[in-house]
């Protein structure tokens, strides 16, 4: 017991260190965000950030170690067995002490942009995807603790659900501990991919000057399907198309990423119906989480159909209009490229709303592991998928969270980030003409429907499965590819503050669905590109057989 009041003081001492620097704001914001990243690929730039990482991470990787023997050991009812408590003081004091050099220099003012806004390349070298299959409730229970300790080098790409596949990555050091973790909670579990930075380099095979230039000579744009692209070739694409099919598509700015990008929207659509009217438009989103390429790839390639063969879907385009946004959170894409390619929020940094007043670490670990990310600025961000104004900030069982530094953060508000309020109030501004709202996702492949907030079905949620199930079946006869088709609460967990529930409850759109792209497991995130254009294609025959259906009028 005394051991625990000693970790306790220590606790104090250091949150006393820690909170000058929070109440005086001293991380200047202001700094930071005028800075629209120029990023700056200079191999020296890169080389010296690697090795700022790696001893960032030789610190906080001693930590974890700590934190698993302590999980471990406590099971045992053996508290003290393989848990050294100076261990974990000297971390921790190790900790407090290269952060206090943060402060110090960004007190003095040197370095501290540079600290921000400079790029870490992080190298996945080694780094392993175990995919777990807790199958009782105990397992459950244990990759839950895991997963809300939320250990710096354990991420998990899926949540743990009884009797269904978890997919985490663990990092070198720790694949060996996890594994006998896991041999030791008789769970089954198999390695995926068992080298994470080998899988990212042969997703997305580099594309030299020259053979962008040919496209560009003979194409009018870099754009392909062949290979993921960065936000920059995406908005060039766009822009081609509006100056070369002025009459049909009509390329919209509907607001400005947090770091100041443009956030771009492509209106399609050949004009008035017959009646003089506006058509009824469906509208398509992806790229709201950055690592997700797969989804932006797909509405690009949907778009390059719907206008550059636009003569092949006539009818189509006679009976509705487009509305497609290919990347939400631009930063959040941009980041996934150039620094860590498991990036899933935005890039916001709410400095004033760190102490998130809903916020309250559960254990002393998680107290600890969160001042640790805090302070290596491993909390910004925020889940555009869960900072929608409806049902926002209802924590169910942990599916969104109120701490800066989890993956699920829901922003202080609802529409804290810049991204999602643009594209609600752009949505709202046109929602009696919104029939359809999809939002593309990855990975899993399924099809869901509202409300994710709450295991209650929609009172029309028999006409939104039959329609949903038409999709499904056009989708498995391109390439037999099988999609789940269910509400989130049933095949994933409960979630608030999504998109899908905020366009069907507060736009009134009655369609509303999350498409959770290609593939299952086997590469997750990491789908290489030559699935790009199968994935699209099954993708639009699904979309095309239920556009008539929904835009017909009801
Ligand atoms: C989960 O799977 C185990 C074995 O695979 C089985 O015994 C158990 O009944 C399943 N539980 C549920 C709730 O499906
Ligand atoms: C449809 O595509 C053709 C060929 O690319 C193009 O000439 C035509 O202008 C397009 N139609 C509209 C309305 O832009
Ligand atoms: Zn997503």
């Amino acid at each position: 017991m005394s051991d625990i009041d000693s970790i306790l003081y220590v606790i104090l001492v250091v949150s006393g260190i820690f909170m000058p620097y929070s109440v005086n704001g001293s991380p200047s914001r202001d700094s930071y965000t005028v800075t629209h990243p120029k990023y700056d690929y200079s191999e020296e730039k890169i080389f010296q950030k690697d090795r700022n990482l790696d001893e960032k991470n030789s610190g906080l990787v001693s930590l974890i170690d700590q934190e698993i023997t302590l999980r471990e050991s406590s099971q045992d009812d053996d508290y003290d067995r393989g848990f050294s408590l100076f261990g974990l003081v000297e971390t921790m004091l190790s900790v407090v002490a290269n952060g206090l050099s943060t402060v110090v220099s960004s007190i003095v003012g040197t370095e501290k942009k540079n600290l921000r806004s400079n790029v870490n390349k992080i190298n996945y070298r080694n780094y392993q995807l175990i995919r777990v299959f807790p199958n009782t409730e105990d397992n459950v229970a244990d990759l839950r603790d895991l997963r809300d300790a939320e250990p710096e080098d354990i991420k998990f790409w899926s949540f743990p659900n009884l009797n269904r596949t978890s997919d985490i990555i663990v990092a070198p050091d720790l694949v060996a501990d996890v594994k006998s973790y896991l041999r030791d909670k008789k769970m089954d579990f198999k390695v995926l991919i068992s080298d994470i930075q080998k899988a990212i380099s042969y997703q997305n095979p580099k594309m030299t000057k020259e053979q962008r230039e040919d496209l560009v000579t003979t194409q009018g744009h870099s754009m392909t399907w062949k290979r993921y692209h960065r936000y920059g070739d995406i908005v060039r694409y766009l822009e081609y198309l509006a100056f070369r099919y002025p009459n049909m598509l009509e390329l919209i700015t509907i607001g400005h990423s947090y770091e100041g990008q443009p956030i771009k929207m492509a209106k399609v659509s050949t004009g008035l119906n017959k009646d003089g009217e506006r058509k009824p438009a469906i509208w398509i989103d992806a790229g709201m989480h950055g690592r997700e390429w797969i989804g932006s790839a797909v509405v690009t390639y949907i778009l390059s159909q719907l206008v550059e063969r636009n003569s092949t879907y006539s009818k189509l385009l006679d009976n509705s209009d487009w509305m497609i946004l290919p990347v939400v959170n631009p930063d959040g894409y941009e980041y996934s490229h150039i620094s860590d390619r498991f990036w899933r929020k935005t890039r916001s940094n709410h400095v004033e709303s760190q102490e998130d007043s809903r916020y309250t670490p559960s254990n002393l670990l998680q107290f600890v592991t969160h001042y640790t990310r805090w302070f290596w600025t491993k909390c910004e961000g925020v889940d555009p998928n869960r900072n929608f104004a409806y049902h926002w900030g209802e924590e169910k069982e942990g599916r969104a969270s109120s701490d800066p530094c989890h993956e699920t953060y829901s922003g202080p508000f609802a529409f804290s980030e810049p991204e999602t309020k643009a594209m609600a109030d752009y949505i709202l501004a046109n929602k009696q003409h919104i029939r359809m709202y999809l939002t593309l996702h990855s990975y899993s492949q399924m099809w869901l429907l509202p409300w994710s907030h709450t295991r209650t079905k929609p009172s029309d949620y028999s006409d939104m499965i039959n329609v949903a199930k038409k999709a499904i079946n056009a989708i498995a006869k391109v390439h037999g590819t099988h999609y789940q088709l269910g509400p989130v609460t049933d095949l994933m967990y409960p979630i608030s503050g999504s998109s899908d529930d905020w366009a069907k409850g507060v736009a009134g759109i009655k369609y509303a669905y999350t498409v959770e792209l290609r593939d299952r497991g086997t590469y997750g995130f990491l789908l290489p590109a030559t699935q790009i254009v199968p994935t699209a294609r099954e993708i639009w025959a699904g979309i095309r057989a239920i556009a008539r259906l929904v835009t017909c009028n009801t």
